[in-house]
């Protein structure tokens, strides 16, 4: 059996003191749940995030993280500075950071490997446009980004990363996947897993994200594919946070 995992990727809101805020908010509500719950700040919101997490089940993720140790590397963070910051997942290869900042196939590898070998768990994000799914190139697109994220993986290194499949048509919109939707192309990229590292596939987490809230977790965590989520705006308000993280109660 997989351990769900619910991650809030809180996306470019938020400053510190904020950070601290929300922290408290969700503290009391969310202790000792039956899946991983992770919350993403923004880089400069990681110190406030750990220091405010002390005591708590919250893991802390961040939302991008450099192949390389250090160097002339402007605006970019190392592993080595998430580690020092309690940071144990890193969200890799958002459709954001694929649409607005050139991340490509290649350097979603080159993070989310760089990732493995610091100890970090990569969420890689995969997910097609609206212009594909309507012309049927879904599976396509999912495959492919998928294989391209996970070229040069070890079969250990897969099983313990988290994938994400994230519909751009889905990210911000309102406009959810359906559950079958979801759960099809889910399985699709699971499939692709399989393809490359046999058994593996069981094990590798694969979340939904798009539009998810309190009003559709519970419908789409029941779907035998999905295994968690990557929940966007409704991440930082801490009671809709919560009731994602509460959708089997
Ligand atoms: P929304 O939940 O705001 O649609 O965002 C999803 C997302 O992009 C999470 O990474």
């Amino acid at each position: 059996m997989r351990r769900p995992i619910i991650a809030g990727n809180w996306k470019m809101n938020m400053t510190p003191s904020q950070t601290r805020r929300l922290i408290a908010e969700l503290k009391p509500l969310i202790s000792d749940e039956d899946c991983d719950v992770v919350i993403c700040p923004p880089s400069c919101c990681l110190q406030a995030a750990a220091e405010a997490l002390e005591g708590s089940s919250i893991r802390l993720g961040a939302q991008n993280v450099h192949w390389e140790k250090s160097g002339a590397f402007t605006g970019e963070v190392s592993t080595d500075m998430l580690k020092e910051l309690n940071v144990e997942f890193v969200i890799v290869g958002h459709s954001e950071r694929r649409q607005y900042f050139a991340e490509t196939d290649i350097t979603v590898n080159k993070r989310a490997r760089a990732a493995i070998a610091a100890g970090l768990t990569p969420i890689i994000c995969v997910g097609e446009s609206l212009a594909e799914r309507e012309s049927g190139k879904t599976e396509s697109v999912v495959s492919l980004q998928t294989e391209k994220a996970l070229e040069g993986m070890t079969k250990q290194e897969a099983a313990h990363i988290v994938l994400a499949y994230e519909p751009i048509w889905a990210i911000g919109t309102g406009r959810t996947a359906t559950s079958d939707q979801a759960n099809e192309t889910i399985a699709v990229i699971r499939e692709k897993v399989r393809r490359l590292y046999g058994s593996a596939a069981d094990d590798v987490r694969i979340q939904y994200g798009g539009s998810m809230k309190p009003g559709n977790a519970t419908e789409l965590m029941a779907m035998s594919e999905i295994d968690g989520g990557l929940i966007g705006g409704a991440s930082i308000k801490a009671s809709d946070f919560a009731a994602i993280v509460h959708y089997n109660k």
